[in-house]
Protein backbone atom coordinates (compact mmCIF):
# COMPACT_ATOMS: atom_id res chain seq x y z
CA UNK A 1 0.00 0.00 0.00
CA UNK A 2 3.26 2.33 0.73
CA UNK A 3 6.09 2.75 -0.94
CA UNK A 4 7.35 3.99 2.25
CA UNK A 5 7.77 0.53 3.75
CA UNK A 6 9.10 -0.90 7.33
CA UNK A 7 12.66 -0.19 6.42
CA UNK A 8 12.09 3.45 5.44
CA UNK A 9 10.88 4.22 9.00
CA UNK A 10 13.71 1.86 10.31
CA UNK A 11 16.57 4.12 8.59
CA UNK A 12 14.62 7.30 9.20
CA UNK A 13 14.44 6.25 13.21
CA UNK A 14 18.13 5.15 12.99
CA UNK A 15 19.18 8.47 10.79
CA UNK A 16 17.24 10.32 13.96
CA UNK A 17 18.79 8.54 16.36
CA UNK A 18 22.23 9.45 15.12
CA UNK A 19 21.91 12.78 14.21
CA UNK A 20 20.08 13.41 17.53
CA UNK A 21 22.90 11.49 19.41
CA UNK A 22 25.57 14.02 17.54
CA UNK A 23 23.89 17.17 18.17
CA UNK A 24 23.19 16.74 21.75
CA UNK A 25 27.33 15.94 22.01
CA UNK A 26 27.75 19.94 22.02
CA UNK A 27 24.89 21.34 24.30
CA UNK A 28 26.50 23.04 26.80
CA UNK A 29 23.47 25.12 28.10
CA UNK A 30 20.05 24.20 28.61
CA UNK A 31 18.49 26.95 26.16
CA UNK A 32 20.18 25.37 23.11
CA UNK A 33 18.78 22.09 24.92
CA UNK A 34 15.17 22.74 24.20
CA UNK A 35 15.90 23.90 21.13
CA UNK A 36 16.84 20.40 20.40
CA UNK A 37 14.28 18.73 21.85
CA UNK A 38 11.83 20.81 20.48
CA UNK A 39 13.37 19.66 16.82
CA UNK A 40 13.05 16.11 17.75
CA UNK A 41 10.33 15.41 20.08
CA UNK A 42 8.41 18.68 19.55
CA UNK A 43 4.42 18.15 19.50
CA UNK A 44 4.10 20.18 16.42
CA UNK A 45 6.98 20.09 13.85
CA UNK A 46 9.51 17.58 15.85
CA UNK A 47 11.30 14.81 13.50
CA UNK A 48 9.92 12.12 15.26
CA UNK A 49 6.85 13.27 16.23
CA UNK A 50 6.51 13.32 12.40
CA UNK A 51 6.87 9.96 12.16
CA UNK A 52 4.92 9.02 14.82
CA UNK A 53 2.34 11.09 12.68
CA UNK A 54 2.96 8.86 9.72
CA UNK A 55 2.37 5.48 11.28
CA UNK A 56 -1.69 4.88 10.60
CA UNK A 57 -0.32 4.63 7.45
CA UNK A 58 1.50 1.64 7.88
CA UNK A 59 0.16 -2.01 8.02
CA UNK A 60 -1.35 -2.80 11.78
CA UNK A 61 2.06 -5.57 12.31
CA UNK A 62 4.42 -3.13 10.90
CA UNK A 63 3.04 -0.54 12.80
CA UNK A 64 3.54 -2.00 16.34
CA UNK A 65 6.75 -2.59 15.67
CA UNK A 66 7.43 0.82 14.36
CA UNK A 67 5.28 2.46 17.18
CA UNK A 68 7.37 0.75 19.33
CA UNK A 69 10.93 1.15 18.06
CA UNK A 70 9.64 4.98 17.92
CA UNK A 71 8.30 5.12 21.21
CA UNK A 72 11.21 3.37 22.59
CA UNK A 73 13.28 6.16 21.02
CA UNK A 74 11.50 8.95 22.04
CA UNK A 75 12.01 8.07 25.74
CA UNK A 76 15.57 7.49 24.75
CA UNK A 77 15.90 10.92 23.39
CA UNK A 78 13.28 12.18 26.17
CA UNK A 79 15.48 10.83 29.33
CA UNK A 80 18.82 12.19 27.25
CA UNK A 81 17.69 15.66 27.58
CA UNK A 82 16.41 15.09 31.26
CA UNK A 83 19.71 13.96 32.41
CA UNK A 84 21.70 16.50 30.62
CA UNK A 85 19.44 19.37 31.66
CA UNK A 86 20.30 18.56 35.31
CA UNK A 87 23.98 18.00 34.43
CA UNK A 88 23.93 21.55 32.85
CA UNK A 89 21.88 23.25 36.15
CA UNK A 90 24.72 21.57 38.27
CA UNK A 91 27.52 22.62 36.26
CA UNK A 92 26.23 26.17 36.29
CA UNK A 93 25.31 26.21 40.14
CA UNK A 94 28.86 25.22 40.83
CA UNK A 95 30.08 27.63 39.17
CA UNK A 96 28.33 30.23 40.67
CA UNK A 97 29.17 29.07 44.23
CA UNK A 98 32.62 29.08 43.19
CA UNK A 99 32.37 32.49 41.73
CA UNK A 100 30.28 34.01 44.91
CA UNK A 101 33.16 31.53 47.66
CA UNK A 102 33.70 33.77 50.39
CA UNK A 103 37.35 33.22 51.34
CA UNK A 104 36.95 33.20 55.28
CA UNK A 105 40.66 33.25 55.74
CA UNK A 106 40.92 36.91 54.41
CA UNK A 107 41.62 39.14 56.98
CA UNK A 108 38.88 41.36 58.06
CA UNK A 109 38.58 44.68 56.56
CA UNK A 110 39.39 47.55 59.38
CA UNK A 111 36.18 49.44 61.05
CA UNK A 112 37.28 53.01 61.55
CA UNK A 113 35.58 53.92 64.58
CA UNK A 114 35.52 58.00 65.83
CA UNK A 115 36.54 59.58 69.06
CA UNK A 116 35.73 62.83 70.91
CA UNK A 117 37.81 65.62 70.46
CA UNK A 118 40.76 66.22 73.53
CA UNK A 119 38.69 69.94 74.06
CA UNK A 120 35.29 67.45 74.29
CA UNK A 121 37.01 64.96 76.93
CA UNK A 122 38.52 66.84 79.27
CA UNK A 123 35.53 68.90 78.99
CA UNK A 124 33.59 66.86 80.30
CA UNK A 125 35.85 65.69 83.20
CA UNK A 126 35.56 69.25 84.44
CA UNK A 127 31.62 69.45 84.07
CA UNK A 128 31.54 65.68 85.54
CA UNK A 129 33.79 66.70 88.86
CA UNK A 130 30.91 70.30 89.08
CA UNK A 131 28.32 68.30 88.11
CA UNK A 132 28.95 65.83 91.17
CA UNK A 133 28.58 68.76 93.21
CA UNK A 134 25.41 70.30 92.20
CA UNK A 135 26.40 72.88 89.00
CA UNK A 136 24.31 72.80 86.35
CA UNK A 137 25.60 73.52 82.92
CA UNK A 138 24.08 76.90 80.99
CA UNK A 139 24.64 77.77 77.29
CA UNK A 140 25.09 81.15 75.91
CA UNK A 141 25.82 82.70 72.25
CA UNK A 142 29.26 82.91 70.61
CA UNK A 143 28.67 86.55 68.96
CA UNK A 144 27.98 88.70 71.46
CA UNK A 145 27.02 92.63 72.66
CA UNK A 146 29.61 94.75 73.89
CA UNK A 147 27.26 95.14 76.61
CA UNK A 148 27.04 91.09 77.81
CA UNK A 149 31.14 90.70 76.90
CA UNK A 150 31.92 94.55 78.71
CA UNK A 151 29.88 96.57 80.16
CA UNK A 152 28.15 93.81 82.40
CA UNK A 153 31.00 92.96 83.32
CA UNK A 154 31.67 96.23 84.74
CA UNK A 155 34.70 96.82 82.33
CA UNK A 156 34.91 100.53 82.07
CA UNK A 157 34.72 102.37 78.73
CA UNK A 158 37.53 103.13 77.43
CA UNK A 159 39.20 101.27 79.99
CA UNK A 160 42.71 98.91 78.78
CA UNK A 161 40.87 96.00 80.01
CA UNK A 162 39.07 95.92 76.79
CA UNK A 163 41.83 96.09 75.00
CA UNK A 164 43.39 93.02 76.75
CA UNK A 165 40.77 90.80 75.03
CA UNK A 166 41.49 92.15 71.66
CA UNK A 167 38.07 91.66 70.87
CA UNK A 168 36.95 90.52 66.95
CA UNK A 169 33.91 92.77 65.83
CA UNK A 170 31.36 91.73 64.02
CA UNK A 171 28.63 93.60 61.80
CA UNK A 172 25.69 95.70 63.44
CA UNK A 173 27.43 96.14 66.71
CA UNK A 174 28.40 92.22 67.68
CA UNK A 175 31.37 91.22 68.76
CA UNK A 176 32.86 87.21 68.78
CA UNK A 177 32.58 87.08 73.17
CA UNK A 178 36.23 87.34 74.33
CA UNK A 179 35.49 85.11 77.43
CA UNK A 180 32.39 83.46 78.42
CA UNK A 181 31.53 85.93 81.60
CA UNK A 182 29.00 87.10 79.59
CA UNK A 183 27.10 84.01 80.09
CA UNK A 184 26.86 84.86 84.37
CA UNK A 185 25.33 88.02 82.68
CA UNK A 186 23.12 86.35 80.66
CA UNK A 187 22.11 83.38 83.21
CA UNK A 188 21.96 85.83 86.35
CA UNK A 189 18.92 88.28 83.95
CA UNK A 190 17.05 85.00 83.38
CA UNK A 191 17.04 83.04 87.18
CA UNK A 192 16.78 84.18 90.60
CA UNK A 193 19.60 83.25 93.12
CA UNK A 194 20.45 80.59 94.43
CA UNK A 195 22.85 79.95 91.55
CA UNK A 196 25.49 77.20 90.87
CA UNK A 197 26.33 76.66 87.26
CA UNK A 198 29.61 76.08 84.64
CA UNK A 199 29.31 77.78 80.61
CA UNK A 200 31.82 75.69 78.61
CA UNK A 201 31.87 77.09 75.01
CA UNK A 202 34.23 78.72 72.32
CA UNK A 203 35.93 81.83 72.94
CA UNK A 204 37.65 84.56 70.29
CA UNK A 205 40.29 87.00 70.07
CA UNK A 206 41.94 88.54 67.77
CA UNK A 207 45.76 86.93 68.67
CA UNK A 208 48.28 85.95 65.91
CA UNK A 209 48.22 81.93 66.10
CA UNK A 210 51.35 80.43 67.62
CA UNK A 211 51.77 77.59 69.38
CA UNK A 212 51.04 79.41 72.66
CA UNK A 213 48.14 81.15 70.78
CA UNK A 214 45.36 80.05 68.73
CA UNK A 215 42.22 82.93 67.50
CA UNK A 216 39.72 80.46 68.53
CA UNK A 217 39.79 78.76 71.95
CA UNK A 218 37.78 77.01 75.01
CA UNK A 219 36.77 78.42 78.16
CA UNK A 220 34.75 76.89 81.15
CA UNK A 221 32.90 79.63 83.24
CA UNK A 222 31.84 78.61 86.69
CA UNK A 223 29.27 81.28 88.87
CA UNK A 224 27.85 80.14 92.73
CA UNK A 225 25.67 82.68 93.94
CA UNK A 226 23.86 82.63 97.34
CA UNK A 227 23.48 84.00 100.69
CA UNK A 228 26.96 84.08 102.52
CA UNK A 229 29.08 82.39 99.65
CA UNK A 230 32.13 83.46 100.88
CA UNK A 231 35.97 83.27 99.23
CA UNK A 232 36.56 80.37 101.79
CA UNK A 233 33.51 78.29 99.74
CA UNK A 234 35.71 79.62 96.55
CA UNK A 235 39.13 78.16 97.90
CA UNK A 236 37.62 74.68 99.24
CA UNK A 237 35.42 74.40 96.12
CA UNK A 238 38.90 75.25 93.56
CA UNK A 239 40.96 72.97 95.73
CA UNK A 240 38.29 70.14 95.60
CA UNK A 241 38.10 70.42 91.70
CA UNK A 242 42.03 70.41 90.72
CA UNK A 243 42.67 67.81 93.52
CA UNK A 244 40.04 65.75 91.55
CA UNK A 245 41.25 66.47 88.20
CA UNK A 246 44.77 66.34 88.77
CA UNK A 247 45.12 64.00 92.13
CA UNK A 248 45.77 64.53 95.02
CA UNK A 249 49.77 65.79 95.54
CA UNK A 250 48.77 68.76 93.67
CA UNK A 251 48.36 71.84 96.06
CA UNK A 252 47.03 75.04 94.71
CA UNK A 253 47.59 78.63 96.11
CA UNK A 254 45.54 81.95 95.43
CA UNK A 255 47.57 85.29 94.29
CA UNK A 256 46.15 88.60 94.26
CA UNK A 257 45.27 89.70 90.52
CA UNK A 258 42.52 92.01 88.97
CA UNK A 259 39.28 91.17 87.30
CA UNK A 260 36.61 94.19 86.41
CA UNK A 261 34.13 92.40 87.82
CA UNK A 262 35.21 90.29 90.90
CA UNK A 263 36.48 92.02 93.65
CA UNK A 264 38.89 90.39 95.60
CA UNK A 265 40.22 88.89 92.83
CA UNK A 266 42.60 85.81 92.42
CA UNK A 267 44.67 83.76 90.05
CA UNK A 268 44.70 80.01 91.01
CA UNK A 269 48.36 78.57 90.76
CA UNK A 270 48.53 74.84 90.98
CA UNK A 271 51.76 72.48 91.39
CA UNK A 272 53.30 72.53 88.28
CA UNK A 273 52.73 68.89 86.87
CA UNK A 274 55.77 68.96 84.92
CA UNK A 275 58.60 69.01 87.83
CA UNK A 276 56.01 68.76 90.46
CA UNK A 277 56.98 71.88 92.30
CA UNK A 278 61.03 71.56 92.41
CA UNK A 279 61.14 74.71 89.52
CA UNK A 280 62.16 74.02 85.80
CA UNK A 281 61.31 76.41 82.67
CA UNK A 282 57.74 75.36 81.96
CA UNK A 283 56.93 76.97 85.51
CA UNK A 284 60.07 79.95 84.75
CA UNK A 285 61.47 77.87 87.86
CA UNK A 286 58.33 79.07 90.49
CA UNK A 287 57.06 75.75 90.60
CA UNK A 288 53.69 76.72 90.18
CA UNK A 289 51.50 77.28 87.35
CA UNK A 290 48.60 79.29 86.39
CA UNK A 291 45.46 77.49 86.14
CA UNK A 292 42.72 80.37 86.54
CA UNK A 293 41.32 83.09 87.63
CA UNK A 294 38.66 83.77 89.70
CA UNK A 295 37.15 86.06 92.07
CA UNK A 296 33.62 86.89 94.73
CA UNK A 297 31.51 88.75 92.29
CA UNK A 298 31.62 92.41 92.58
CA UNK A 299 28.85 93.89 94.39
CA UNK A 300 28.17 96.16 90.89
CA UNK A 301 27.47 93.77 88.91
CA UNK A 302 24.70 92.47 91.16
CA UNK A 303 23.14 95.58 90.82
CA UNK A 304 23.43 95.04 86.73
CA UNK A 305 21.35 92.51 86.70
CA UNK A 306 18.82 92.96 89.77
CA UNK A 307 20.48 90.74 92.55
CA UNK A 308 20.43 92.83 96.11
CA UNK A 309 24.15 92.81 96.93
CA UNK A 310 23.28 93.14 100.57
CA UNK A 311 21.51 89.58 100.65
CA UNK A 312 23.70 87.77 97.99
CA UNK A 313 27.27 86.94 97.89
CA UNK A 314 29.13 84.53 95.55
CA UNK A 315 32.38 83.66 93.19
CA UNK A 316 33.01 83.21 89.72
CA UNK A 317 35.93 81.46 88.10
CA UNK A 318 36.85 80.87 84.86
CA UNK A 319 40.08 78.48 83.19
CA UNK A 320 40.85 77.65 79.75
CA UNK A 321 40.13 74.02 78.44
CA UNK A 322 42.89 74.43 75.70
CA UNK A 323 45.47 74.60 78.43
CA UNK A 324 44.25 71.78 80.83
CA UNK A 325 44.48 69.99 77.75
CA UNK A 326 47.77 70.61 76.96
CA UNK A 327 48.72 70.04 80.16
CA UNK A 328 46.57 66.94 80.59
CA UNK A 329 48.07 65.25 77.31
CA UNK A 330 51.12 66.99 76.97
CA UNK A 331 50.34 68.72 73.84
CA UNK A 332 53.05 71.10 73.36
CA UNK A 333 51.11 73.39 70.46
CA UNK A 334 47.69 74.65 71.07
CA UNK A 335 47.06 75.14 67.31
CA UNK A 336 46.84 70.93 67.27
CA UNK A 337 43.86 71.48 68.92
CA UNK A 338 42.14 72.84 65.92
CA UNK A 339 43.42 71.69 62.97
CA UNK A 340 41.48 67.77 62.84
CA UNK A 341 44.72 66.19 61.79
CA UNK A 342 43.54 62.39 61.82
CA UNK A 343 47.22 62.10 63.02
CA UNK A 344 46.98 63.85 65.95
CA UNK A 345 43.75 63.24 66.85
CA UNK A 346 44.23 59.26 66.56
CA UNK A 347 46.13 59.66 69.72
CA UNK A 348 43.27 60.00 71.44
CA UNK A 349 40.97 56.89 70.22
CA UNK A 350 41.28 54.88 73.03
CA UNK A 351 40.69 57.61 75.49
CA UNK A 352 37.22 57.05 77.91
CA UNK A 353 34.89 60.46 77.43
N1 LIG B 1 36.99 86.05 81.89
C1 LIG B 1 38.36 86.01 82.33
C2 LIG B 1 39.27 85.93 81.13
O1 LIG B 1 38.88 85.50 80.09
C3 LIG B 1 38.58 84.80 83.21
C4 LIG B 1 37.89 84.92 84.52
C5 LIG B 1 38.56 85.50 85.58
C6 LIG B 1 36.61 84.49 84.69
C7 LIG B 1 37.95 85.63 86.81
C8 LIG B 1 35.96 84.61 85.90
C9 LIG B 1 36.68 85.18 86.98
O2 LIG B 1 34.71 84.21 86.13
O3 LIG B 1 36.06 85.31 88.18
O4 LIG B 1 40.42 86.28 81.25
Amino acid sequence: MNDKGIKHFDEELKKIKELFSKEVKLVNEISKLMEIKGKYIGRKAGLLTDIIKQLPALLAEERAKIGQEANKLKKEIEEEIDKLSDKISKKRLEFKLEKERIDITLPARGVATGSAHPIIIVRKMIEDIFREIGYSIMDGPEAETEYYNFDALHFPKDHPARDTQATLYLEKDFILRTHTSPVQIRTMLKYKPPLRFLSPGKVFRADAPDAGHSPIFHQIEGLVVDEKITLGDLKGSLEYFIKRLFGNDVSMRLRPSYFPFTCPSAEVDMTCLICKGKGCSACKNSGWMEILGSGMVDPAVFEAVGYDPDKYTGFAFGMGIDRIAMLFYGINDIRLLLQNDMRFLMQFRNSIH
